[in-house]
């Protein structure tokens, strides 16, 4: 009888799952944002557009873009928000997204994922909320 045990190939396929969840999803589309040295962001006045796949925006957390500064929530299942990823209290980017808030790492300000106002930290300005329509498959923001 010959088996053929090939553990490392479950491993993959396990790791990849693990990398479905919102936090994991969040912190890898933050890892690929530019090089922005200046911090200081999108302001409200500038024009900001695109759209991510509904499927990347997790249940019970949110997607950061960085090329758009935006960060798109999703706290409960069919319920859409966006905002500008910059934080308002020294324009270091967001980088985590949970149910409930929206984290920025450099002071921990903490942001609801609904409202996008502050309840942590030392930011006191709301995120600037981006304007969003979801279809069947996207959620487009500017
Ligand atoms: S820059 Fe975000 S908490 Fe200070």
């Amino acid at each position: 009888m010959s088996e053929r045990r090939d553990p490392s190939r479950r491993g993959v396929i396990r790791g990849s799952a693990a990398v479905g969840g919102g936090i994991a999803t969040a912190a890898l589309l933050a890892a690929c944002g530019g090089d922005d040295a200046g911090g200081q962001g999108t302001d409200a006045t500038s024009t900001v557009s695109g759209a991510v796949a509904v499927g990347d925006v997790p249940v019970g957390g949110g997607v950061v873009i960085a090329d758009t500064e935006t960060v798109i929530t999703q706290p409960a299942a069919g319920e859409y928000f966006g905002f500008s990823s910059i934080c308002t209290h020294q324009g270091c980017p967001v980088a985590t997204v949970t149910a409930e808030h929206i984290i920025c790492p450099c002071h921990s300000s903490h942001y609801d994922t609904r409202t996008g106002e502050p309840v942590a930290g030392p930011a006191d300005q709301p995120l600037t909320p981006r304007s969003i329509t979801v279809t069947e498959t996207e959620v487009e923001y500017s």
